[in-house]
Formats: structure tokens, C-alpha cells, sequence
């Protein structure tokens, strides 16, 4: 009985659109699924550094190199946050980072796709960072208080990606010669149907969309948030010149929004089973990552346990 005045009280709170801190009670699947989604979220973060890290060291100008290169350093940072965020709900990072090295963690499909030119880092900025915003800027109104505020950083830092990345496909696509147009329309081919599979699957197969909207967790479902991002993307295809690799691609005047045509689940639960061209690659980069790192960690928590002795001795 009193778990069930509980939970109606945490229902009647978060339906009043309050926020959720770490210290307040919460049902234990409330905070299983945010572990769940926050930590998918970070490793999404931190594996997606990796294909646009591959470009840094072959970018086409050092103007290009340092944008690519912030980018890719903000993308850790978002990682941190989210790790952050999801130790509140009483969960260690290392926990999550070890699911993640042994393949157990989930991680966004798109990151396992091969960056083949400097357009793919175009269409990764634009099309990957600009999905990423709508499912982000929807995420900051999540009832988790510590998830939104992380959101809203993130934010403010994902557009900048966005931008960068539409300006590289304006210059090869619109203002390029044959070869840099023929590159462009290649790369947006190769990452337009993955960009729409981001959004999870259709709200029909979405196991977890029905209590996670209950919650306010998911504000938006990923058939709405995926019909957003293509509204919005189309335009800018078509500004830049780009053919959509659609042919069921169709505004409908009725509807105002533009229909499209099925994606290709099979593909999608592959890339997510670990099948996906790049899975394999990407783990085993990670992983190396994470061994080469040990001793900055090992230096890091020397340094902690110097500094907490210290100050025991000083307070003395
Ligand atoms: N890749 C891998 N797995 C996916 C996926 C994807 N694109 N979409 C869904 N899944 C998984 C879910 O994790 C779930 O599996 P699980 O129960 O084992 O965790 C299963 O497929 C069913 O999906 P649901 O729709 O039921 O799951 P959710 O309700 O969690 O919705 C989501 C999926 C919309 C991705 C949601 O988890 C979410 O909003 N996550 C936060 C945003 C995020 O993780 N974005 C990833 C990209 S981050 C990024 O792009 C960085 C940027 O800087 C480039």
C-alpha cells in the first residue's frame, strides 16, 4: 500500500512537470531505465569520437582541423556529463565503461558506419548532430533533473556541430567542382537512411516509448522526433543541391509534412545486434583507448588520494 501511495505521489509530481533530483524517492524502474538510456547516451558520446577522430590528422586545412578537432574534444565532454549525470542515480562509470568495452553496453547504430571521405565528416556534422539536436533539445525537458541540465549544456554545443558540418557539405556540395559534388551526394547517400534509423525504432516496435513517456523521460516519440528531423533536413538538402536517396520521398500538403519511404529494419536491428560494418572496429579501438589510458588514470587517482591525505593532515 505504501509503495502504491508512493508511486501515485511520484506520478501527481512528475505529471505537474517537476523535476526529479537524485536525493527523491523514484521507483526502481524509473531509475533502471534512466541508467539504461544515460549510459547508451555517454558510450554514444565517447564511440562517436572515433570516426570523425579518424579525419583529423587528413583534414583538408588547418581551419578545418581545429573546428574538427574542437568538435570532437566537445563530444568527450558530453560523455563526461552524462557519465556524471548517470553516477547521481547511484551507479559507477566504471561499471558502465567495463559493460561497454566487454560489448554488453548498447551504443547509437550510426557510430558504426565508416567515415570513406572528408564528406562523410560533413554529413556526420550535419545530419548525425542535427538528429542528435532533436532528440537532445526534446531531451531537455526530461523529468530527471540532473539528464535535462546536462541536455541543455550539450545543446548549445551540438548546433555549433551542426553548423560546421552543413558548412563543409555548402562547399563541396554547392559551391564544389564535379568531383566534390559527385563526394558529397556519395557521403549523403551512404548517411541518410542510418540518420534516420538514430531515432530508434517505429513508436509500433519501441518497447520502452510507452512507459517512458508515462514518466516524462521521453517527451516526444521517435516517429515524431524522426518526422521533425526530416522536415527539417529536406530543405537543406535541396539549398545545397543534394538529391534525397528517397524515391518515396513526397511533401503531403494535407499532412505538412514530407512522407517517406520504409526504412530498413533488418539493417537496423543488425547494426544494434553487433553486425554493423564498423561494431567490431569500433569496440576494438575503445578498448585500446582504454588500456593506453590506465596510467593517466592511475596518475589521476594518485594524485586524488595525495590531495585527500593533505587535507586530512591540514584539518588535524
Ligand atoms: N542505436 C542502438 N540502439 C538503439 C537505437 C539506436 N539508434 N535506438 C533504439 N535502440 C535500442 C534501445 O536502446 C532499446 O534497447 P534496450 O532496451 O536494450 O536499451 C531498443 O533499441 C528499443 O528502443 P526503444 O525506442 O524502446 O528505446 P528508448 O525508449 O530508449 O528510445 C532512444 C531510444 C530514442 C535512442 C532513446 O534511448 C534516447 O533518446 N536516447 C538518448 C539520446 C541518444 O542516446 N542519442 C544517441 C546519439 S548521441 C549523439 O548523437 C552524439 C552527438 O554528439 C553526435
Amino acid at each position: 500500500m505504501e509503495n502504491q501511495n508512493l508511486l501515485e505521489k511520484f506520478q501527481r509530481y512528475v505529471d505537474a512537470e517537476n523535476k526529479i533530483e537524485a536525493k527523491d524517492w523514484m521507483p526502481d524502474g524509473y531509475r533502471k531505465t534512466l541508467i539504461r538510456q544515460m549510459a547508451q547516451h555517454a558510450h554514444s558520446e565517447v564511440v562517436g569520437m572515433l570516426p570523425e577522430g579518424n579525419w583529423i590528422s587528413r583534414a583538408p586545412s588547418l581551419r578545418r582541423k581545429a573546428i574538427l578537432i574542437s568538435k570532437v574534444q566537445d563530444e568527450a565532454g558530453h560523455g563526461l556529463y552524462l557519465y556524471s549525470a548517470c553516477e547521481t542515480l547511484g551507479v559507477d562509470r566504471s561499471t558502465l565503461i567495463d559493460e561497454l568495452l566487454c560489448g554488453k553496453a548498447k551504443y547509437s547504430s550510426i557510430f558504426n558506419y565508416p567515415t570513406l571521405s572528408w564528406a562523410d565528416i560533413g554529413a556526420i556534422g550535419w545530419l548525425v548532430d542535427g538528429a542528435a539536436i532533436v532528440n537532445q533539445v526534446s531531451l531537455q525537458r526530461t523529468s530527471y533533473g540532473p539528464y535535462s541540465r546536462a541536455m541543455v549544456r550539450i545543446c548549445k554545443e551540438e548546433s555549433f556541430h551542426q553548423r560546421q558540418g552543413y558548412e563543409i557539405m555548402i562547399a563541396l556540395a554547392k559551391n564544389g567542382n564535379a568531383a566534390q559534388k559527385k563526394m558529397a551526394q556519395e557521403a549523403f547517400n551512404r548517411w541518410w537512411w542510418p540518420a534516420l534509423m538514430m531515432f530508434g525504432p517505429s513508436d509500433a516496435n519501441s518497447p520502452n516509448s510507452a512507459q517512458n513517456m508515462a514518466w516524462k523521460i521521453k517527451r516526444h516519440s521517435n516517429d515524431e522526433l524522426r518526422q521533425k528531423f526530416v522536415d527539417m533536413t529536406v530543405p537543406q538538402a535541396e539549398y545545397v543541391g543534394l538529391t534525397i536517396p528517397d524515391k518515396d520521398l513526397k511533401w503531403n500538403e494535407e499532412t505538412g509534412h514530407y512522407a517517406f519511404g520504409e526504412i530498413d529494419w533488418t539493417e537496423f536491428n543488425e547494426v544494434v545486434k553487433g553486425n554493423g560494418p564498423c561494431n567490431k572496429q569500433r569496440l576494438q579501438t575503445r578498448n585500446a583507448a582504454h588500456e593506453k589510458g590506465t596510467w593517466v588514470r592511475e596518475a589521476a587517482m594518485a594524485y586524488a588520494q595525495k590531495q585527500s591525505e593533505r587535507q586530512k593532515v591540514s584539518a588535524a
